[in-house]
């Protein structure tokens, strides 16, 4: 059976890939800093207090379990807390993959290759392109997005047999005890709650549905597929636009939804105005075949119902 070790499990993409998983016969190491969010009680699953800051954890896990695949989710994902606490941010998402590379390059071996999958952003370009390729070339406008960039060249310098990055965009969905909101949970609890809302309308994105992150990092795991891949959503919209299609898709009030320019929202780190990440690559490989958002919204009701 194989072994599978996600860091970030407490997380969005975390929990999504442990229980995707576990359903279909993996042996789940799940590891978080803190104590176990999701506690699935299975017999494929073990979980593992795992700050990916600190070198003896990771090395410690990374040596018991010799994992077949590891799947680094865990960052620091608060664009705007890591441009305030740039130290934070480069433990968090640079100094933890190079020290996971070490690690790994340290144990690899002719009979052990695991292969390591690291989650990148659209965020390393700078917007100024529609509907980026994985050839197209970064250039990073915040903290955060630099963090990233510098993990992705770590990963591509290092002697890793397989490592697969992947690039994914404005994810959203819906799990258990959630550190953070998402865009689409976030528009739909502040117009439930008639709340005025400014949303912009010169930033534009391929959102991303969590279960097809998910779907799309197992899809690199089970083909031991290598290099970077896109893996986010197939509709391209501004997040204005999205706004309006929660509002619709949840019959809530649209007027409450102010549109702005990025230049008239406060926040510290700069975004790329306009991304949306070409996916031809994972569909043609992997076979990879995300829901429209349409489709993403409606999974997300079910999930929110059967969570009441
Ligand atoms: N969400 C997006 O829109 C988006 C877009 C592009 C790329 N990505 C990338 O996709 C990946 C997954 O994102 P996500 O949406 O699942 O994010 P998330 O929900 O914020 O999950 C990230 C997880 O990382 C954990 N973490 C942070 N620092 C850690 C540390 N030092 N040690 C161990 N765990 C740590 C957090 O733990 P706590 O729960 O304890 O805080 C959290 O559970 C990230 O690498 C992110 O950069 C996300």
């Amino acid at each position: 059976m194989k072994k599978i070790l996600i860091t970030g499990s407490n997380g969005l993409l975390g929990q999504k890939l442990c229980e995707k998983l576990l359903s279909k016969n993996y042996f789940v190491i799940a590891t978080s800093r803190g104590q176990d969010r999701i506690n699935f009680s299975h017999p494929n699953y073990t979980f593992v207090v795992l700050d990916i800051t600190n070198f003896d954890q990771l090395k410690n896990a990374f040596e018991k379990h010799l994992p077949d695949v590891i799947i680094n989710t865990a960052a620091m994902t608060n664009v705007d807390a890591c441009e305030l606490n740039p130290y934070d941010c480069l433990m968090q998402n640079t100094k933890s993959v190079e020290m996971m590379v070490t690690i790994l390059e340290s144990l690899q071996t002719t009979e052990y290759t695991p292969h390591f999958i690291h989650l990148s952003t659209d965020f390393i370009f700078d917007g100024t392109k529609k509907m980026l390729t994985e050839d197209d070339l970064p250039n990073p406008l915040s903290v955060y997005a630099n963090s990233k960039l510098e993990s992705e060249k770590i990963i591509q310098r290092s002697s890793l047999k397989k490592w697969a990055i992947v690039r994914t965009i404005l994810v959203y969905g819906v799990a258990k005890d959630m550190s953070r909101t998402n865009i689409v949970l976030w528009v739909k609890n502040s117009l439930e709650q008639n709340k005025t809302i400014s949303i912009v309308t010169d930033q534009y994105r391929t959102p991303t549905l969590a279960e097809d992150l998910a779907d799309g990092c197992i899809l690199i795991a089970e083909n031991e597929a290598t290099g970077i891949f896109n893996i986010g959503g197939k509709d391209f919209m501004s997040i204005y636009e999205l706004a309006c299609k929660v509002a619709d898709f949840f019959h809530l009030d649209k007027t409450l939804i102010k549109p702005s320019l990025s230049t008239e929202i406060q926040q510290p780190a700069k975004r790329p105005p306009v991304t949306g990440l070409d996916i031809s690559k994972a569909q043609k490989i992997l076979g990879y075949n995300p829901h429209s958002f349409e489709e993403g919204l409606a999974i997300v009701a079910k999930q929110l119902a059967h969570k009441n």
